[in-house]
């Protein structure tokens, strides 16, 4: 119910207007931003990276509604490599397809990505397209795949175990193959094409992680580090401690080396749990949001979970 009424606000601009007003919501949101500036998001990843993370840096913004916004957003993302490179810090980027031009233009997305991707490449650095709402899911499967026959390899997706279609996706994926991250997913969907029950999506998870590990165990052993280099580096993006210890199970069960699969979280959820992980020889990977918009991207964290609720209402009672 929680859940429901939060992702409905994170669509909703009246609601977006309203709390993007209040001080006290930037206050809370900042928990889990980086800053607004992309010299925050550098210094907090110098930091990650201090403590053995590696980190995915998310220029927030989705759904742009001009050509212009599209391409802005996408230039944005070059000045971002070009710091990446410049100060020698461990990080991918991530995007959101709907950040540049995808409803909007699909053929001026899809150039903006092979522009980001085609940057990307000159400085090695890996981009993650990240996965929205259900219905951008084919194009966003298409725009992958356009790109990489144009020899476009730097790029990975994103599969949400919520989907029904998530394992035959997966296996089509897979067999490219493709580096894929899975999360359980953020979005309100339906439920002739979603899991209803988080018992179902936990399950499907597992199902998925074991899916990707056996398929990248397949494509053969890969160097020693996770570089992005590696052609089908599973990453389990979760904090869900069952999630994860499946996971690192399998792995050990079916002989997967710790370099070939990943774990990631998100800035500011579970700290002492992402630095066990790394301490453990784990690769860790931690996805650090900045920018000024925020609004949407809080009220998903806001929709997991009911305490980040009283968190907000109670930076409202102090202020
Ligand atoms: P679950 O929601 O069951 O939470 C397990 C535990 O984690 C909770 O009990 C709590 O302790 C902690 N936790 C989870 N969420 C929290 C929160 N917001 N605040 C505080 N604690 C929290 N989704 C998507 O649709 N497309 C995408 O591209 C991505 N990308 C992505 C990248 C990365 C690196 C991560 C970690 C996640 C995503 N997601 C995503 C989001 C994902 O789909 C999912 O909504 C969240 O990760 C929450 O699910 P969990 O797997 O953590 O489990």
């Amino acid at each position: 119910m929680l859940r429901a009424f939060f992702l409905f606000l994170s669509r909703a601009t009246w609601a977006k207007n309203l709390i993007m007003r209040w001080g006290f919501s930037r206050r809370a949101a900042a928990r889990f931003i980086a800053g607004e500036q992309l010299d925050d998001a550098i210094r907090v990843v110098a930091e990650l990276n201090r403590q053995g993370l590696f980190a995915t840096l998310d220029h927030l913004g989705e759904h742009v509604t001009t050509p212009d916004e599209a391409r802005r957003a996408a230039d944005d993302y070059l000045v971002i490599l070009d710091r990446i490179c410049a100060s020698g810090i461990q990080s991918n980027a991530s995007l959101k397809l709907t950040q540049l031009g995808l409803g909007l233009d699909d053929a001026l997305c899809l150039d903006n990505l092979r522009r980001i991707l085609r940057k990307a490449s000159e400085c090695g650095v890996f981009v993650r397209v990240d996965m929205e709402d259900a219905t951008t899911v084919d194009r966003t499967l298409e725009i992958y795949r356009v790109l990489r026959s144009e020899g476009l390899k730097n790029t990975g997706l994103v599969i949400q175990a919520y989907l029904f279609r998530s394992q035959a996706d997966v296996r089509t994926l897979m067999a490219a193959p493709t580096r894929i991250r899975l999360c359980k997913g953020a979005y309100r969907e339906p439920a002739h094409i979603a899991f209803p029950r988080k018992s179902d999506v936990d399950l499907n998870f597992d199902t998925l992680a074991a899916m990707m590990m056996d398929a990248a165990l397949a494509h053969g052993s890969p160097p020693a580090s996770a570089d992005g280099k590696i052609p089908a580096l599973p990453a389990i993006a979760s904090h869900d401690e069952k999630r994860i210890n499946f996971a690192r199970r399998y792995a050990e069960q079916i002989g997967l080396p710790k370099t070939a699969l990943e774990f990631q979280m998100l800035y500011g959820i579970r700290t002492d749990f992402q630095l066990a992980l790394a301490q453990a020889g784990h690769t860790v990977r931690v996805y650090v949001p900045y920018g000024t918009h925020w609004y949407p991207y809080y009220m998903r964290r806001l929709a997991e979970r009911p305490a980040n609720v009283w968190f907000f209402l109670s930076n409202y009672l102090r202020s």
